[in-house]
Parts: structure tokens; sequence; C-alpha cells
């Protein structure tokens, strides 16, 4: 099936049980080169801090950082649906969110916002929703939120905090976001969590039961500075092009092949 080009069709996509395939990206190039293998989504997302700026974390990354790449990636990818992340401390409350998110559409030319945390956010949503901007939430591993959650590490491991994010993910969807980004947490809890939202549900190490998967482009590469997190695969590995290797990255989500088991947690 050919991108598609509204939420509408996501939703549809998770109705008839298509996954949906989701890369960061950061520039134009690859922006074209993903386009041309047909992932669904684009997301230009705060993780640019640490894998194009080489920073330890994404919380120095800036809303005119966030639009700079945000332009770039439109230009490679002129009809695809571009989620942007909010970086840190730009939707602190209600109205500051309102105008980062007014800027990320107007001058970043996204389609839907992405907001990191739970139900500290209903109000701002609902304002987004209400005013036209869609949004996409973020729970589990929320990396903005490193210092508060000691590190880098799986979310939703004892029921409580599997309960938490669980009536997290209901509350945001009541809220109105359009879609939800799972990170880090077991796959167990995150097909709890896909089966009980109407909404598609986007995983990055929350296993096979997400209605789609996303990765960091450099990660997906095998490029990442550092040691590559355990739930990616480097997707350029047997193939002599990059698109071979988002072709490789599209096929295996389709197909159901990735993530495997050793890129999942209990
Ligand atoms: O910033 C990012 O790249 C993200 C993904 C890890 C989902 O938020």
């Amino acid at each position: 099936m050919a991108a598609p080009h509204n939420l509408m069709q996501l939703q549809a996509m998770k109705e008839k049980g298509e996954k949906i395939t989701c890369v960061t990206a950061y520039d134009a190039s690859f922006a074209a080169q993903a386009v041309a293998t047909n992932v669904d989504i684009l997301l230009v997302g705060d993780s640019l801090g640490m894998v194009v700026q080489g920073q330890a974390s994404t919380l120095s990354v800036t809303l005119d950082d966030m639009i700079y790449h945000s332009k770039l990636v439109r230009r490679g990818a002129p009809n695809t649906l571009i989620i942007i992340d909010l970086p840190f401390m730009t939707y602190a409350t209600p109205t500051a969110t309102l105008e980062s998110a007014a800027r990320l559409m107007r001058e970043g030319l996204g389609n839907i916002v992405k907001v990191e945390g739970g139900s500290w956010l209903l109000q701002s949503i609902q304002m987004l929703t209400e005013r036209g901007i869609p949004v996409c939430g973020h729970l589990g591993l929320t990396p903005q939120s490193v210092n508060q959650l000691g590190g880098y590490r799986v979310q939703g491991r004892s029921e409580i905090d599997a309960q938490r994010i669980l009536n997290d993910a209901l509350e945001l969807e009541k809220a109105g976001i359009s879609l939800l980004v799972l990170e880090c947490i077991p796959s167990d809890l995150a097909k709890r969590i896909t089966t009980a939202l109407k909404i598609p549900t986007i995983g990055i190490g929350a296993g096979i039961d997400c209605d789609g998967q996303v990765l960091v482009l450099y990660d997906m590469l095998g490029i990442t500075i550092g040691k590559s997190p355990i739930f990616s695969r480097n997707f350029l590995v047997g193939q002599n092009s990059i698109q071979s290797a988002f072709q490789n990255f599209v096929d295996a989500v389709k197909n159901k092949t990735f993530p495997a088991p050793e890129h999942s947690f209990d």
C-alpha cells in the first residue's frame, strides 16, 4: 500500500492489522531515501541532540533546532506524514505548549507534534487538538525525564508501574492523542495497551504487538556512536545501499519479523 497521508489512514491500518513503519529523520537526503521505500511516517526526533549533535542527552535541544531539522526533512519528503518532537521544557505549561506547537506546525511544516509524559499533559493535549494540532503521546522510557528516571532503563516492570502507564495511555487517548509511542516497556504491557486503545501504538523496545515500529535512523544504519540499544537492529548489514536498508526495515516490520524476542523485554 502507498504511504498514508493522513491520520484516518493510519487508524485504518490499525483496524486492518497492517503494521505501521516509522523512522527518525533529520535532513532532506535521508528523508527522501526513506520515502522512496514507502516508510509510513517520519519522526523528527529530539534524538537529534544525541545522534546529530553528539550531546549526552536530548535535554539541550531547542525549538529552533527542531524547526531547522524538520524544514530540511519536509524538503526531502513533501507528502509524508511528519511527527516533530516538542523538545524539553517547551511544553511545560498549556500556553507554552500551544505557542511551541504552533511554531513546529507553521515553521517546521510538521503534521503532528509529539510530547513525552502522562496525565500532567491532558489539558495541553486537549488545547492542541481543539485548535487543529494532532498530538502523538510518548510513554514508558521518556528520554527527556532521564534524570528523574535514573537512566535509560526499561519502565513498567512492576504491576503498579504497568498499571500507571496503562492508565496514562487511556487518559491521553481520551484527551485526544492520535498516536502513542511506547518506548522500552515489557512486551506484555505494550500488548495490553495496544489492545485497550483505539488509536495506533508505535513501539520502540516494546515488542511485536504494537501497531507499528519506530527506530532511530542512526541505530537502524548501525552508525550510532558507542553501543546501539539492544532493541535495535542494524538493517544495513547485507544490503548494498541506504535505500535497501530502509526497505529491509520496512519489510521486516510489515512481515512481523522485527522486533524479534531478542529486541524485546519481559
Ligand atoms: O526522539 C526520538 O527519536 C524519539 C524516538 C526514540 C521515538 O522520540
